[in-house]
């Protein structure tokens, strides 16, 4: 260690010091000894990029002097950037330039990496640097090094997740007390799981750009954020719960990637975010409270699951660092991590084409004839039924009763489950579809 100490130091930039940055800073500082002895050369923080300068962070073991609110000067004197600031701007003109003047960079930005991945990655080729985002997609979990370089000798066909922790503790209290969206919401606001303005988790905005991510990875094609089907939890109703309760099942809000066969003949590649009934016994199906996981299918190794902390300022300050040391290993020792590979260019097939399956509560009429019409319906779109359940609600004095089915179906085409969940509500013996809802992993 005397050894390694003594060698010219690694300069690190650091850009952003909320939640995530503090927690770099602290570990970058307190570790420092291992972190030489394990890079092979220390790491100095030259600097952390503020937006306001006379915030108190004395509780922070940083020189104070380090601090600066002039981040595109700092960018030009580092070896390694650390991007914590979020979002488009500035931070990608930031990581540019940070590349041009010989950085490497290591960012948790997955909203940039959803929306021009393949221009940092060209950049970082051109400048003959590194670009590394393990923070990007579920936190403290490692998932993007395990695909893009363990599984790389492997065939990767699908990826699910629970890729988002504010969503998955709402649902999860709601199945855990029977309350309602609103009400879970709330309850998560006042823990600080769930942002004052939710709309980027519960309307699944977060989940899809992480979804592009891991489906770019996993299937060696580009696909954007915008590439991604996305339906939020919003429509998620105590009712839906109850539901998934009465199957054994639980509701996920899931970030979902494979590759399927396309109507042409050849494959694509399957990208939504959703919620969707999943059987309790699944290995998604036991994720509590904020925690995400991954489920991996591949041809060779079989399913994986990936399993920790989504957020917070350690966990994800642990997948920072630990690119951090990779990015610095090859400063030391020569080498450069994987560049992008989007060979395969499988294209990104509409919703419509995804093969999914239908939970549907149906309220009918109960009279001769109503079963046999529902089940037309479906037959009409070649949807075929797996189970069907029937319960009577009897009607007041004189009235009479009403029956309620729920149906699951065969996996179908989206579009088929769709068409045929709309021609249910034209029926003039149902009532009311009372709640639809996607079911994965049985
Ligand atoms: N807001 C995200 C979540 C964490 O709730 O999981 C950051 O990606």
């Amino acid at each position: 260690m005397t050894e390694t100490t003594t060698q010219e130091p690694l300069r690190v930039a650091l850009l952003g010091c909320g939640v995530v940055g503090s927690s770099v800073a602290t570990i970058l500082t307190e570790q420092a000894a291992d972190l030489a002895a394990r890079v092979g050369r220390p790491l100095q923080l030259v600097g952390i990029a503020v937006r306001r300068a006379g915030r108190d962070r004395s509780g922070l073991p940083v020189d104070p002097a380090l601090f600066t609110t002039d981040a595109a000067e700092l960018v030009t004197r580092a070896d390694i950037v650390i991007e914590v600031i979020g979002g488009i701007d500035p931070a990608r003109d930031l990581i540019l330039s940070a590349m041009e003047h010989g950085a490497s960079v290591v960012t948790a930005n997955k909203a940039l990496l959803a929306e021009d991945g393949p221009a940092l990655y060209e950049a970082a080729g051109k400048a003959g640097v590194d670009l590394y985002y393990e923070a990007a997609v579920a936190g403290a979990i490692p998932i993007l090094r395990p695909i893009r370089e363990s599984l790389a000798g492997d065939d990767v066909r699908k990826v699910i997740g629970i890729v988002n922790g504010t969503t998955n503790y709402v649902l999860d209290k709601m199945d855990s007390t029977g309350q309602g969206f609103a009400e879970a919401v709330e309850q998560a606001q006042a823990l600080g799981y769930a942002e004052a303005d939710p709309t980027a988790d519960v309307e699944g905005f977060d989940a899809a750009a992480k979804a592009a991510i891991l489906a770019s990875l996993a299937f060696h094609s580009r696909v954007s954020g915008n590439d991604v089907y996305r339906e939020g939890i919003t429509e998620v109703s105590a009712a839906d719960v109850q539901a998934a309760r009465e199957m054994d099942c639980v509701v996920k809000l899931l970030a979902i990637c494979e590759r399927v066969a396309e109507s042409a003949g050849g494959e694509g590649i399957s990208v939504r975010v959703h919620p969707a009934m999943i059987p309790r016994t699944h290995p998604l199906g036991s994720v509590r409270d904020a925690y995400n996981a991954v489920f991996v299918e591949s041809a060779a190794a079989g399913e994986l699951m990936f399993y920790g902390k989504g957020a917070g300022g350690d966990p994800t300050a642990s997948a920072i660092l630990g690119d951090v040391v990779t990015a610095a290993r090859h400063l030391v020792g020569g080498g450069r991590g994987p560049a992008e590979t989007a060979y395969a260019d499988l294209p990104v097939l509409d919703m419509g084409q995804a093969l999914t399956r239908y939970h549907i509560s149906i309220d009918v009429a109960d009279r001769p004839g109503v079963l046999a019409q529902v089940a037309q319906a479906f037959a009409a779109h070649d949807v075929s039924i797996e189970t069907v359940r029937q319960q009577i609600i009897p009607g007041a004095d004189g009235e009479s009763g009403k029956a309620q089915l729920i149906v699951v179906t065969h996996q179908a085409p989206d579009a088929a489950l769709s068409a045929t969940v709309e021609s249910l509500g034209q029926l003039e013996t149902v009532n009311e579809v009372t709640s639809v809802m996607r079911v994965e992993g049985a």
